[in-house]
């Protein structure tokens, strides 16, 4: 055998990371007025990546607590953080969690939850035919692989509509009717990724009445509660009306961006069933599924939220941590909107940059124009028009205007 033949020859190269290669080529650019708007990573105003006071002040507790060992977590994870974890998104009085209806494993954060979720989907779910989720057009790139590497064929459905750069309430619901009965669909819960557009609380309404009429399954990703309105009750208000409603469904936690634990991999993953027995039947395969991939979780991140979680004076505190970012990102849209709209007057309707919601807002730049934007003026941002608003700082978002003015002007 010739010595340039490797086991791994015919293995095809794969395109990095649509997002992370984004921080990556930001960090190689020594342009000094470079933006990073691609990652959904929340920056303080003078662009740092900031540690929650109430972080800072869990970690401290910890660090000098005695008892603190290294041992594994249980499979399913750290009780008082998954207990803990369930009340925040399903509500302190939830009736599913005091029914003991709720299943809850903490996750490698949402994508942890997301996988771990697809797979036992993949498993134990009774499809109508094939193995099939629907997946709102666009979403995060990232659910397309998570479903597909566990044999679930992702199909999009109609969310986004380009010409009113708000929600197809009609495309997504018809969608909803169209599908075979007990169809799985994954909903954003709040803070739509990447849109930032989230239908109205009547809007969940009517959607909630189609999944009970088909008897559809609603898989939540929460990964944005508190950065949609920087309350966080307010942001679960859909997934709490699905449980109320008792629509089958599960939800995918990160805390991730609510608490800025990024590195830390922090996330759940809450199944509501029907009885607290059939709770038990899926906590047991779930356990089974998780020790084959992680055996347990990891503890550090999950001990800081717990704290956080279960003591009422630092979740008061994390509660205005949640609200300085969220109201930031608010204050950063305004800015962007009124130089747009009244320094530049630039060309179109800007509107949506202040009613979308969230981490984000989707532009409506085109390819041409968002690839304008990285290569001639080093902002660095998806090509589908998405930019990440925690990117945007009192420093640069005058230049960031500026430059989003020349692009679509066709001038830079
Ligand atoms: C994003 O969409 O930018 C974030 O959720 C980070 C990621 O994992 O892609």
């Amino acid at each position: 055998m010739s010595d340039d033949v490797g086991t791994w020859q015919n293995v095809p190269l794969a395109p990095p990371d649509s997002i992370f290669k984004l921080t990556a080529a930001y960090k190689a650019d020594t342009f000094a007025r470079k933006i990073n708007v691609g990652v959904g990573a929340y920056r303080d105003d003078d662009n740092k990546p900031w540690v929650l006071p109430v972080v800072k002040k869990a970690t401290e507790i910890l660090l000098n607590d005695p008892s603190l060992d290294h041992e594994y977590l249980p499979i399913t994870g750290l009780p008082e953080f998954t207990s803990a974890a369930a009340k925040l998104i399903l509500g302190a009085s939830s009736p599913a969690i005091a029914e003991g209806r709720v299943t809850s494993v903490q996750t490698i954060s949402g994508t942890g939850a997301n996988h771990l979720g697809a797979l036992f989907l993949s498993r134990f779910y009774q499809w109508n035919g094939e193995a099939i989720i629907g997946l709102s057009s666009p979403t995060w790139a990232n659910h397309h692989a998570i479903f597909k590497n566990v044999g679930i064929k992702p199909i999009d459905y109609p969310y986004y509509d380009p010409r009113t750069i708000g929600l197809d309430f009609e495309g997504f619901l018809s969608a909803l009717r169209n599908a075979v009965p007990r169809s799985v669909f994954l909903l954003h819960a709040c803070a739509h990724n990447p849109t930032g557009v989230d239908p109205t609380e009547k809007q969940w309404e009517t959607i909630a009445d189609v999944f009970l009429e088909k008897g559809h399954y609603a898989f939540f990703d929460c990964a944005y509660q508190g950065f949609a309105s920087g309350d966080l009750d307010r942001d679960a208000v859909a997934v709490r009306y699905f449980v109320q409603r008792k629509v089958p469904l599960l939800v995918c936690q990160s805390f991730a961006k609510n608490a800025g634990l990024y590195g830390e991999r922090v996330g759940a993953l809450h199944v509501v069933a029907a009885s607290p027995d059939e709770a038990a039947r899926v906590k047991s395969q779930l356990s089974v599924l998780q020790r084959s991939e992680i055996s347990n979780p990891p503890s550090h991140g999950a001990r800081i939220v717990s704290l956080i979680l279960n003591n009422p004076d630092l979740f008061e505190e994390w509660k205005r941590d949640i609200k300085t970012m969220a109201h930031r990102i608010i204050n950063m849209r305004h800015e962007l909107h009124g130089l747009l709209t009244q320094e530049f007057k630039t060309p179109g309707n800007w509107d949506h940059i202040i009613s979308q919601i969230g981490m984000f807002s989707f532009t409506g730049l085109n390819v041409v124009q968002s690839t304008a934007l990285v290569e001639k003026a080093r902002i660095y941002l998806t090509s589908n028009g998405r930019i990440s608003m925690a990117g945007l700082n009192s420093k640069n978002i005058r230049y960031f205007a500026e430059s989003l003015d020349k692009a679509v002007r066709g001038t830079l």
